[in-house]
This record gives C-alpha cells, sequence and structure tokens, in this order.
C-alpha cells in the first residue's frame, strides 16, 4: 500500500485491505440490526478472545487502561493501597493503578528483557517494605499496605511469571497482568510444565485493541480476561454504570462498554492473529539474523522460557537519536517505547524519584529505538533497514570491525 521507496514503522492498511470485504459485512449488520452497544456481535467477541487466550471469560471494554483499572478494582484492589509495577511501560499502568485509587510504586526492570526484575522485585519486598501489627505488608515507602504487583508483557513478550508469581505467593499478594502488548505471548512454567498464554496466569488481566496492538480495532478497545466468575461479574458491573439488570444500580460504575461493531471487526482480525504473531516472529527471527554481526547494538533478548509476539521489535544502541534521524532521513520510520520512564515523568514529580532509583528503566530509555515492525513486513524491506543500521553505526569509531556488511537483496 505504500507507494514509495519508504519503509513505515507499522502499516495498519494492507491488513485492512485484505479483509476489506469481512469488514465491511460487520459495518451492514451493525446498521441493518441497529446493534451498536453490546448485544451479540460483543458477546461473540469475548467468547472467541477467550477461547483464543485459553482463559475462560474475557470482558470487552473500551480501552486497555479501562481493562487494567476495572481488572484491578474488581480483584479487591483498595483505594489507599500499594500496586507495584515497572517504570518502564506506557503511562496508562500506572493511570489505571492511580485511578482505581491505589499508589503505585516501582520496581527496577531486567536489562535483558526489558520486563520487572525478579531480583529488585524480592529485594522490595526484603528490604523496601516491613509488616505491621497486624501482620500486613507495609510498605516503607508510603507506609501503606502492599496488595498487588502488576507486571507488564512489554514489547510482547511475558514477564518471568513463575517467579513472580512465586514471590507473590509468599507475600500475599495479588498479581494483575498489564497483557495490553503481549496477545498471544506464552510462558513456559516450569511448575505447571506447559506453555501458559499471557493474560492466563495472574488473577486478572488486561489488554489493548488500539489500532497498532497486534490485535487491534479501527478505534478504542480493550478486553479484561480471568477464570474468576466473581472477577468478570464484577468487571461487567463496573463497564455498566455499576449496574448487573437494567436501572438497578449495585455500586457506581462507569461506561467502559465496546461498541458492537469494534467486536466485529476484533472478531473478523482474530481470526488472523495467530498467523500474524508468527509472521511476526519470522520478522524478529529475520532482523535477529540480519543484525547478529552489528556490536553497536543489542537484540531483543528471548529467554527458553518465552515465545514473545514481537508487538514492537527493540533494539538499544548508544547514540539512538542520531540512529534515529539517520534512518529518518533514509526513509524508515522508528519509534521509541518509551522515552522518558515513568518515575521520572512530569505527572509523577511528587513522588521525589530520581534517575538512579531505577538505573535499568533510565538507562534504557535513552538506548532504545522500535524498529519497523509489522507481519506483511517484507525481508527486502528488513535487510534494508539493517543496511541503514550498518551504514550509520560504522560511522562510529571501532563499532564493527570484522562484521560483515549486509547485502541487499
Ligand atoms: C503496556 C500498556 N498498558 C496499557 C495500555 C493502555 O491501553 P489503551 O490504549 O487501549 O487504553 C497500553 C496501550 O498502549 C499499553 O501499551
Amino acid at each position: 500500500m505504500y507507494a514509495s521507496n519508504d519503509i513505515p514503522f507499522l502499516d495498519l492498511v494492507t491488513p485492512h485491505v485484505e479483509l476489506e470485504e469481512e469488514l465491511t459485512a460487520v459495518f451492514r449488520r451493525a446498521l441493518f440490526t441497529a446493534g451498536f452497544v453490546g448485544g451479540p456481535m460483543v458477546e461473540e467477541f469475548e467468547q472467541a478472545f477467550a477461547a483464543f487466550c485459553d482463559a475462560k471469560h474475557s470482558v470487552a471494554l473500551n480501552s486497555g487502561t479501562d481493562a487494567l483499572r476495572f481488572a484491578i478494582m474488581a480483584c479487591g484492589i483498595e483505594p489507599g493501597h500499594v500496586v507495584v509495577t515497572v517504570p518502564h511501560t506506557f503511562i496508562a499502568t500506572t493511570e489505571a493503578i492511580s485511578q482505581a485509587g491505589a499508589i503505585p510504586e516501582f520496581i527496577d526492570i531486567d536489562e535483558n528483557t526489558y520486563n520487572m526484575s525478579v531480583e529488585r522485585l524480592q529485594e522490595y519486598l526484603e528490604q523496601g517494605c516491613s509488616r505491621d501489627a497486624s501482620g500486613r505488608l507495609i510498605s516503607k515507602r508510603s507506609q501503606r499496605p502492599v496488595a498487588a504487583i502488576v507486571p507488564v508483557h512489554l514489547y510482547g513478550q511475558m514477564a518471568d511469571m513463575d517467579s513472580i508469581l512465586r514471590l507473590a505467593n509468599q507475600y500475599g499478594l495479588t498479581v494483575i497482568e498489564d497483557a495490553c502488548q503481549a496477545h498471544g505471548a506464552e510462558y513456559f512454567s516450569g511448575k505447571l510444565n506447559r506453555w501458559m498464554k499471557a493474560g492466563t496466569m495472574g488473577r486478572a488481566s488486561a489488554f489493548s485493541f488500539y489500532p497498532g496492538k497486534n490485535l487491534g480495532a479501527c478505534g478504542e478497545a480493550g478486553a479484561a480476561v480471568s477464570d474468576d466468575p466473581a472477577i468478570v461479574a464484577k468487571v461487567k458491573m463496573l463497564r455498566d454504570h455499576g449496574q448487573a439488570k437494567k436501572y438497578y444500580h449495585d455500586i457506581e460504575g462507569y461506561n467502559g462498554r465496546l461498541d458492537s461493531i469494534q467486536a466485529g471487526l476484533l472478531h473478523v482480525k482474530l481470526a488472523h492473529l495467530a498467523n500474524w504473531n508468527t509472521q511476526r516472529r519470522d520478522r524478529a527471527a529475520e532482523y535477529d539474523r540480519l543484525l547478529a554481526g552489528n556490536d553497536a547494538v543489542t537484540c531483543p533478548y528471548e529467554p527458553s522460557w518465552s515465545r514473545a509476539v514481537y508487538h514492537l521489535y527493540v533494539i538499544g544502541t548508544d547514540d539512538r537519536d542520531g540512529m534515529m534521524r539517520h534512518l529518518k532521513e533514509a526513509g524508515i520510520g522508528t519509534g521509541i517505547h518509551y522515552p522518558v520512564p515513568l518515575h521520572l515523568q512530569n505527572a509523577y514529580a511528587h513522588m521525589n524519584y530520581s534517575p538512579q532509583d531505577f538505573p535499568v528503566a533510565t538507562r534504557a530509555a535513552g538506548r532504545i529505538v522500535s524498529l519497523p515492525m509489522f507481519p506483511q513486513l517484507r525481508a527486502d524491506q528488513q535487510a534494508r533497514v539493517a543496511d541503514e543500521i550498518y551504514a550509520f553505526t560504522s560511522k562510529t569509531a571501532g563499532s564493527r570491525e570484522g562484521s560483515e556488511k549486509v547485502v541487499l537483496s
């Protein structure tokens, strides 16, 4: 769909052109049945998405942010409770925590996977917390009870869930997964001795269907996933003004419902998600191969227990901004996910964190760059991306002596 030689960061047009007939049929169905909010299209999608996740239930919502906020509230996290998460994520993670009334506190990330560091989590629980007279775990930083952990499966790769769940169980904490970037990602649980899908290991989880996600709507959408019927019922109430029966409001809720048209469009696209994820993994393997000889860049690290779905392909390099400028001039789109870690955002200045509080996240934010990544990305486009990266890094003294030049095919 892109006529020029440019390589976009993301191509949201081609998959929609390929599915045009099926997608427009969804509009017709909604228009002619006047089914715009709720109804069969939403329920059918909920069942199909739960099945895709190997979960019992999913609840369709209007965003991943609401999905995470409602999941946190439905898990019984109360105002004033501490919920720990990572600083290297999109701000929606901590917005969901704060807007559920809880207090976000941070755990630094692992420098290889960019996900929550189990060592830092253990250190936080052992040294950053104490027990009060009734035995509750209290954060020394905020003097508030610690209630939950929100690991983020960033870039399409799951966090080390066995280790996180082991610590959570040891300390009596609830785990709620931010799976907004990880539809279909898998983790080999040594404890369960099988591969587990993102969103099924915690008590509840949240997915985003923002257009650029591996499964993206043609607008805003998200879903909460859980096997627990009580959590599912609570999320359903929260999304619909606190009512289980029309006009009988047991609690004050929100309008977090998903449009039927978006549910229908997502259902059409869901049928292709497994294939698209496989294509993303193939594209990632191709980048790995092309960039393997370039010691000026760090490619993504996938532990043996992980099958990532590469929502993003993120490399690390010293002169990140220079590389991005070079790639832009060559017509190659890139992104930074994310340039400022949450502990250094203006929104959280009142928390008084310094860059050294979470040094790995601080350093990562200055080095990372996301390369073009989408299922339809072609091998010749990837070769050109790698070639331009070599062209740039070879200008940096001593960065790639002895490594081979990538030949454009
Ligand atoms: C890690 C993470 N959490 C939460 C969200 C929020 O999802 P949404 O944009 O659908 O509200 C996103 C979306 O970008 C995300 O990447």
